[in-house]
């Protein structure tokens, strides 16, 4: 069974872009994977000290919980992130988890040796809610993951933006929101299989 590993970036537990998030998964369980769910917020994790220790070897020293997080991705199938925007971004918490991905840029590109193998392009999924209309927002927050999804050998396959919704939970008044959610995670799922070639 494939494993589609969901990073929850907002401390807002049932809060818009979890919502989404809960939906696109169970799009994908649909379709028979197995969803593993991290909550940052719960995470008990430093920012990059930027030591550069890694250079070594792509390890981060850090002892703390992100050293769970690393094989996690190592080991799925594929990636989804939500995050709400904030301060035209994403959240402090995803930032200072891709930061610490640092570790992943060297071996990427120092030590040619990616946890993630290049081939075939394992694929990542973002999901960003706002409050505010403004477009530009949201395309920050897109830019940011694309950067991030280059560094640990995933290719952006795709982003779903909701502005205008501020209120936790708000974003249960638009079933339409919802049922785009879940499709975009079935239609996720089903193109991550089209490229493995099953
Ligand atoms: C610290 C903070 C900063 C925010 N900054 C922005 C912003 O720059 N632009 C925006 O559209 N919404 C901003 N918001 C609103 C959230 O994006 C909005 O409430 C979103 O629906 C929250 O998603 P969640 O329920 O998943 O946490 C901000 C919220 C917080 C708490």
């Amino acid at each position: 069974m494939k494993t589609l590993l969901a990073l929850a970036s907002s401390p807002r537990r049932n809060g818009n872009s979890e919502t989404l998030l809960k939906e696109f998964c169970r799009g994908a369980e649909e379709k028979g994977w197995n969803v593993e769910v991290v909550h940052i917020n719960k995470l008990d994790f430093r920012p990059c000290q930027a030591c550069d220790a890694c250079a070594k070897d792509g390890r981060c020293i850090l002892k703390d919980d992100m050293q769970d997080i690393y094989p996690m991705v190592t080991n799925s199938d594929a990636l989804v992130i939500a995050s709400p925007v904030t301060f035209g971004s994403l959240n402090a918490q995803l930032k200072m988890l891709i930061d610490r991905f640092q570790c992943w840029w060297h071996a990427k590109y120092n030590l040619n040796a990616p946890f993630v193998p290049d081939e075939p392009k394992r694929q990542g999924f973002f999901i960003c809610v706002g409050a505010l209309k403004r477009k530009r927002y949201c395309e920050n927050a897109v830019e940011i993951i694309k950067v991030f999804f280059h560094n640990i050998n995933h290719q952006f396959a795709g982003s779903l933006a909701f502005r205008g919704y501020d209120e936790k939970g708000a974003i249960k008044e638009n079933p339409d929101a919802l049922k785009e959610a879940y499709e975009a995670g079935k239609e996720f799922v089903s193109r991550v299989e089209a490229i493995a070639g099953e």
